[in-house]
């Protein structure tokens, strides 16, 4: 089998990982063709926009990189057949999102998309292709995907003549945080590479060397890889869930959280990074990720690990349920007849990613207690809110606002949920004069100014504070 140099990629699917991770390496590896490919012809669609506010991933940095390399060696389409036929290496980035139905439902990952993409590649990649996992998988996966791979040759349809085919599969998972995927996926902390075969190593590695310190790429057999990120995303989730926890003994001890992070971070085997307190993790990854691993665990007879690592989670919805009931209490035990401003509701600053926001689940609380919701997020679309909120008949109980001072107008309360940098900026004076008294601000993330807040009126209620 010729085993030629790599010239042409193909990534499959084009979200949050597929989209900003291809526009990197397509603008660090000029001489490569890079072909992200999609089911979803409105994502291909918006990927293509000449509008580069319309890319369908918001993240900053995002679109100087899609307007630099789209059309020259970037190309977003909805050509799979043909883009996995040319390609050289495969990239599968595509969601694996934890089960609702069936064996390991709300706990394992669904990886039919994965098994699809391992069908697709199996018919119609030619010669020899390296496959390489981006998605996050459970440990193992690439046994699964190599057993589809494998029975190419009978499924082949390229005619009367079977061409040989053969296939190497490398896991490569992502580290990218979003709203800062651009930076970390430029100077990224590390890459891990794990595999089989030497020589598919080292083509991938060749392309990440482009631009990142061969120190900074590690290789690893497989099944490393492929548990190394379940870890990583465990044990950073596993940073905030404890941070939660003391912020309530905080809240009351008359300890601040703020104060208690500072110190401990100082240590430098504890770090400071990672500790801010705030509404629970969000986001596609850590709560499906822990719940992947939990599922192993049991899968493989370990339950107290199981039992261990499902904490985390069961942490972080206490931490949302605490939350929505303190202000319940704030608000004299009642919600009914109160209107509500919920600011933010992606899942952290920077991205309009709103995968498990704490701002969906508080506010269904705040839902169920009779509150009207105003929201303002500055990237997140009124559709993409009101969605979240089918059940309900939310045409009189919410309403989207363009502006914090128009979603603030008339309620008794402001809920600050997602960190956006532009809630520092506030005319909070005038903000208070058109709430209803008294007027209050919870500040779920601990990052306003309390002081500045109180000496204008406001009662003030902060995360990890008394
Ligand atoms: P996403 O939902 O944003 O994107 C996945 C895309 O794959 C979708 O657009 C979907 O239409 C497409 N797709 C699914 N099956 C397909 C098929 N057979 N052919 C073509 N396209 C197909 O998901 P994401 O956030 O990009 O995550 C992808 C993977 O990366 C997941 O495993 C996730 O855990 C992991 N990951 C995500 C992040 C993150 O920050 N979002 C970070 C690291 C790792
Ligand atoms: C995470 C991992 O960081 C990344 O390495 C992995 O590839 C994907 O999952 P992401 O979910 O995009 O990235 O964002 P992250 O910055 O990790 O934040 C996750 C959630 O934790 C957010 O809701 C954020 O607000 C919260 N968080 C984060 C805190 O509450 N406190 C912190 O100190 C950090």
């Amino acid at each position: 089998m010729n085993k030629k140099s790599i010239r042409n990629i193909c990534c499959i699917g084009a979200g949050y990982v597929g989209g900003p991770s291809m526009a990197v390496i397509a603008l660090n590896c000029p001489e490569l063709i890079v072909n992200v490919v999609d089911i979803n012809l409105q994502k291909i669609e918006a990927w293509n926009s000449d509008d580069l506010n319309k890319l369908p991933v918001f993240e900053p940095g995002l679109d100087t990189v899609v307007e630099k390399c789209r059309d020259k060696n970037l190309f977003f389409s909805t050509e799979v057949q043909k883009n996995i036929s040319e390609a050289d290496i495969i990239f599968i980035s595509v969601n694996t999102p934890t089960k609702t139905i069936g064996l390991g439902k709300g706990y394992a990952s669904d990886l039919k998309w994965i098994e699809s993409s391992a069908r697709q590649i199996a018919k119609y990649a030619r010669n020899h292709t390296v496959v390489v996992e981006k998605s996050t998988l459970p440990v193992r996966t690439a046994e699964t995907i190599k057993d589809i791979l494998e029975s190419s040759e009978e499924i082949s349809d390229f005619g009367m003549q079977k061409e040989p085919k053969s296939f190497s599969i490398i896991s490569n998972p992502e580290f990218l945080a979003e709203g800062s995927a651009i930076n970390d996926l430029q100077s990224p902390d590390r890459v891990l590479i794990g595999g089989e075969d030497e020589e598919s190593i080292e083509k991938v590695c060749s392309i990440y060397k482009n631009w990142v310190d061969p120190s900074k790429i590690i290789t690893t057999n497989l099944w490393s890889s492929e548990l190394s990120k379940l870890v990583a995303n465990a044990f950073l989730a596993q940073r905030i869930s404890s941070v939660n926890s003391i912020s309530s003994l905080c809240e009351l001890t008359g300890a601040n959280i703020k104060e208690v992070t500072l110190a401990i971070g100082k240590d430098k085997r504890i770090g400071d990074q990672f500790l801010k307190p705030g509404p629970g993790f969000g986001g596609s990854c850590f709560k499906k990720d822990i719940l992947n691993l939990v599922y192993l665990c049991q899968y493989y007879g370990l339950h107290e690990v199981a039992d261990y690592w499902e904490q985390i989670v069961k942490i972080n919805s206490w931490q949302q349920e605490r939350i929505s009931s303190i202000v319940i209490q704030n608000l004299f035990g009642t919600l009914s007849n109160k209107k509500l401003a919920i600011l933010g509701f992606s899942f952290k600053a920077n991205t309009n990613d709103t995968r498990e926001s704490p701002s969906i689940s508080i506010s269904k609380n705040l839902i169920k207690e009779g509150a009207r919701l105003n929201f303002y997020d500055p990237k997140v679309n009124e559709d993409k809110i009101l969605k979240e909120f089918q059940e309900y008949e939310y045409e009189q109980k919410l309403n989207v606002f363009e502006t914090v001072l128009d979603a603030a107008k008339g309620t008794d309360a402001i809920i600050i949920l997602t960190e956006w940098e532009e809630f520092h900026h506030l005319n909070w004076e005038l903000i208070f004069q058109v709430m209803r008294k008294p007027a209050w601000v919870f500040d779920s993330r601990s990052y306003l100014n309390i002081i500045q807040l109180k000496n204008i009126g406001f009662k003030v209620w902060a995360l990890g504070q008394s």
